[in-house]
């Protein structure tokens, strides 16, 4: 393992050592009392004061269990752990990806075209590397939208399949669901990404191989998942094609496009140097939709979407680097991660898209946030002494509301939720079939209100009784309030909101890995899994050596497989 980068070294592995740590338990200590209905008539300024805007987000942490003297610990933790070197060692390219020896720049990959040149890491100017494949991302994808790129049989994509798993998938899915408002072209996108073959058979099902165009993505061209369905992928559209005598090597090479940083594995698959589009070590999965991984999404919308959608990671990107401690959101809201796991003992993290676009924003998360740091060792190899990570999870409101939203509100645990929301929806508000959208659309935000409302304030016994409630009924009906959420409100979801919201999430969770003292970007924790698959897999069909070698609970199930199958 190389050395620990920049400020890690040693710095963090104790945060609980450091003043700032000692002085949040105290803080905490002391808001065994707190009560949001209090702490907003005391200050009539609370909500405008804990209100900061990122790009085009505006995110209110009002509604959260803080005071001002909280906000000011969060500010000197960040300061004793120096994380303003280490947002600086991320920025320029320190290998802060201590186990595997590489610089962390996601962030390279969205600076304007202007900036060409003015980030040298390793000595490769990264930036004019990344415009290099946008730049024939954009052309590719513009010659498929206006037919100009064909079929083997000389007809125009209808289709693209996108064959991919975890960060090379779960971001394009998500963006493209989040942006489906915006679809402006006759092409559509199925995604495949799981190996139960189910997957991959219903996406093909109905498909015409003469107008589908398939992009392999995997950043290592290795995943035993990706290259499966690449390889069903390639069977069936050489077994389809073959009936209209098209040849094999024009059909592989006009219908299959891979997206990889391992372009000698994608050679040995067959596909074109013309239709291979690199990215780099320095991308991880999880944080790749914006390189040529989501050449996907620059056919489907097009290259001024895609080219908003960068926009909006670099203006947190800007916000995060620049704004001082005290009112920069990220680093606010990754502190209220911390002291909601570390001192309130909050398990797991809701996030609530009011945004029926953004449904697979919570699936997104999840890897984003749990891959990086769902880890016990430290950046310098020691074991932490205090709780990492938390489980993401949640669903759009208001269909959450009325499955899952009991236990926030009245169960025992401490459940933070982040709200999400657009101003005004995607599609246009005209009264077309007597039903007034925009007062649906009122009556939608007026629930995401009412919800944060709810939780914050509560109903006293007081209340409850006041409403003529039968006595025996009174405190099953109380609602104790002081549950903490933030709300993360826009004008519109467009791509550069998107892309925003991305980056707002990525910087956290770099944040709260700083301030864990982990390297937040690697995932020694899907390997070993990924073993003993291969491992058992000989021992289903009817390796008995393979069987025997197995504990007996997978002997076990083992056998009870190969009795039923069929
Ligand atoms: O197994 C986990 C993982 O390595 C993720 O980190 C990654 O996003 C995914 O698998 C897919 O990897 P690849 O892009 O190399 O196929």
């Amino acid at each position: 393992m190389s050395k620990v980068a920049g400020n890690l070294e040693g710095g963090t592995a104790g945060v609980s050592r450091t003043k700032a740590w000692k002085a949040l338990q105290k803080e905490y200590a002391k808001m065994k009392n707190f009560d949001l209905r209090a702490a907003f008539k005391q200050d009539p300024e609370r909500a405008e004061k804990m209100t900061f805007e990122a790009g085009d987000l505006h995110i209110d942490v009002s509604k959260n269990l803080i005071n001002d003297s909280t906000l000011k610990l969060f500010e000197e933790l960040a300061n004793e752990i120096n994380l303003k070197q280490a947002i600086e060692d991320q920025f320029t390219g320190k290998h802060i990806n201590n186990t595997e020896d590489r610089p962390v720049l996601h962030t390279a990959l969205r600076y304007p075209e202007s900036k060409k040149g003015t980030l040298i890491v390793d000595g490769q100017d990264v930036i004019s590397d990344a415009w290099e494949v946008l730049n024939r991302i954009f052309a590719f994808s513009g010659a498929v939208r206006s037919g100009e790129k064909r079929g083997v049989t000389g007809k125009k994509f209808k289709t693209v399949v996108n064959i991919g798993i975890g960060g090379s998938d779960l971001g394009s899915v998500m963006v493209y669901e989040a942006l489906r408002g915006y679809a402006n072209s006759n092409i559509t996108v199925r995604y495949v990404s799981n190996i139960d073959p189910t997957d991959i058979s219903e996406k093909l099902k109905d498909l015409d191989p003469e107008t589908t165009l398939f992009i392999v993505c995997s950043k290592t061209f290795t995943t035993l998942e990706t290259l499966t369905n690449a390889r069903i992928a390639k069977k069936w559209l050489l077994g389809n094609l073959r009936t209209l005598g098209a040849d094999k090597r024009d059909a592989i090479s006009k219908h299959f496009v891979a997206i990889s940083t391992a372009l000698d594995e994608v050679k040995k698959f067959g596909i074109s140097a013309e239709n291979t589009f690199g990215f780099w070590n320095w991308v991880g999965g999880r944080y790749s939709v914006e390189s040529a991984i989501g050449a996907n999404l620059a056919i489907i919308y097009g290259e001024e979407v895609f080219r908003d959608f960068l926009s909006g990671f670099h203006a947190i990107d800007k916000s995060f680097r620049t704004n001082p401690f005290s009112s920069n959101p990220v680093v606010i809201l990754a502190m209220l991660n911390i002291w909601y796991v570390n001192f309130y003992n909050a398990h797991t993290h809701a996030i609530l898209p009011y945004a029926q676009y953004l449904h697979r924003f919570p699936a997104f998360l999840q890897q984003l946030t749990m891959e990086s740091n769902g880890k016990t060792v430290r950046a310098d190899g020691s074991r932490t002494d205090i709780q990492t990570g938390e489980i993401f999870w949640g669903e759009p409101g208001t269909n959450g509301q009325h499955t899952f939203y009991q236990l926030i509100h009245q169960g025992t645990r401490l459940i933070p939720a982040d709200f999400i929301a657009a101003v005004n929806p995607t599609h246009a508000l005209k009264d077309d079939d007597g039903v007034s959208k925009k007062d649906v659309h009122e009556l939608f935000l007026a629930n995401f209100l009412a919800q944060t409302r709810a939780l914050a304030f509560g109903k006293t016994a007081d209340e409850v009784a006041a409403e003529g409630v039968p006595e025996d009924l009174i405190n099953a009906k109380v609602f104790d309030g002081n549950r903490p959420t933030t709300s993360i409100v826009f004008r519109n979801l467009t791509p550069a909101v998107v892309g925003s919201l991305i980056a707002l999430y990525e910087q956290i969770t770099f944040v709260q890995g700083i301030v864990w003292g982990l390297n937040s970007f690697d995932q020694w924790g899907v390997q070993l899994g990924k073993v003993l698959a291969l491992e058992i897999f000989p021992a289903l069909s009817t390796d008995d050596d393979a069987l025997n070698a197995q504990d007996s609970s997978t002997r076990a199930l083992i056998k009870f497989y190969r009795e039923n199958r069929e």
